[in-house]
């Protein structure tokens, strides 16, 4: 085909393309096609340009005839949308776009009621560094420099001779020497354990620690406490709890809390024992290292996982969904 009827058939095309579109996006596509970088008028044009000079004189006129038609077509149809457009009439009964609300992550939920809990029963809210000293975390705790709990194996430690705080306990040695009893502090916060990760173990979590100390503290007290939180954030009715003596150096006696739930389905891990944190009476070294006098005052410790627990009340069997950033997971904790 020659120039001539290429020229004819832009126009012709062109027109028709521009006339038969009725939306913005066919407007659009036979724009792109037509008058585009890459468009039919773009090529024919570079086609003339390469013409010799008397075919130019002959082709000039009817390449810019082309150009005019095709331009006009494309003007009206742009008009001719735009007042579609402006005419449609508005229908205020049609459901707006769909916005999908966000949530909180489902450890922020339990850690926020964790605190609501607490804060009625008198508890103020205490937090410390996750960059901790040696100190917080161990030594003021009555846990001596050979302690496995300090072995390179199982706490990440930086090269300034910090570390990232391995439980929230550090946060007892930080607000004994800043506050004399009575008093009752409730900590949520994130720790971090060298660790290999499983589906019951990760190497960063979330801890709640309540410390107490008082005149008359007693472990019918720490009992008491956990019960009362763990029926409210279990939100059952079927909580079971067993204490067995354990060791923690910054405790004694020390006590490890099982929990079981009488009605879950047998097949559940959560039918059996489930380990679910640690507690004691708070180690008179750790209270003389905090500025508290123990032969005035007592008191108790506990902290516990709180990804367990949210284990434990939603029936999930794979820690890792807490930190998987999977949102088809985590949306399904949406409030
Ligand atoms: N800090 C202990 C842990 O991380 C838990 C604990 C807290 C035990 C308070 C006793 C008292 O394992």
């Amino acid at each position: 085909m020659g120039l001539r009827e290429d020229l004819a058939a832009l126009t012709d095309e062109g027109t028709a393309a521009f006339a038969a579109a009725t939306t913005q996006d066919a407007l659009e596509t036979a724009r792109i096609a037509f008058l585009g970088t890459n468009g039919r008028e773009k090529d024919l044009t570079k086609a003339f340009g390469a013409l010799p000079g008397p075919e130019k004189r002959e082709f000039g006129p009817l390449l810019n005839q082309a150009k005019t038609a095709v331009k006009e077509a494309f003007d009206a149809a742009k008009a001719r949308l735009a007042d579609v457009e402006a005419d449609a009439p508005i229908d205020l009964t049609l459901p707006g776009p769909a916005r999908r609300q966000g949530s909180l992550h489902p450890v922020s939920q339990v850690s926020r009621e964790v605190e609501e809990v607490f804060t009625s029963m008198g508890y103020e809210i205490a937090d410390g560094p996750h960059i901790e000293l040696d100190e917080f975390n161990f030594s003021r705790l009555n846990i001596p420099a050979d302690h496995p709990a300090r072995d390179h194996q199982d706490t990440f430690w930086l090269s300034t001779g910090k570390l990232l705080r391995t439980h929230t306990s550090a946060v007892q040695s930080r607000v004994y020497p800043k506050v004399q009893p009575p008093f009752r502090k409730v900590v949520v916060g994130k720790v971090f354990r060298y660790e290999a990760v499983d589906a019951t173990h990760d190497n960063t979590f979330t801890q709640v620690e309540g410390f107490v100390v008082d005149t008359d503290i007693t472990v019918a007290h720490l009992v008491g406490t956990i019960r009362t939180m763990l029926t409210a954030l279990l939100k059952r009715d079927d909580v079971e709890v067993r204490l067995r003596p354990s060791f923690f150096p910054f405790v004694e006696p020390g006590f490890e809390v099982d929990v079981r739930l009488t009605k879950a389905d047998p097949a559940s891990r959560f039918s059996r024992w489930v380990e679910l944190m640690g507690c004691g009476m708070i180690h008179p070294e750790v209270l003389t290292a905090g500025g508290i006098d123990p032969t005035r005052f007592q008191g108790f410790a506990f902290g516990l996982g709180m990804e367990r627990l949210v284990m434990l009340r939603h029936g999930i069997t794979d820690i890792r969904v807490f930190h998987g950033a999977d949102l088809r997971s985590l949306r399904q904790f949406g409030n």
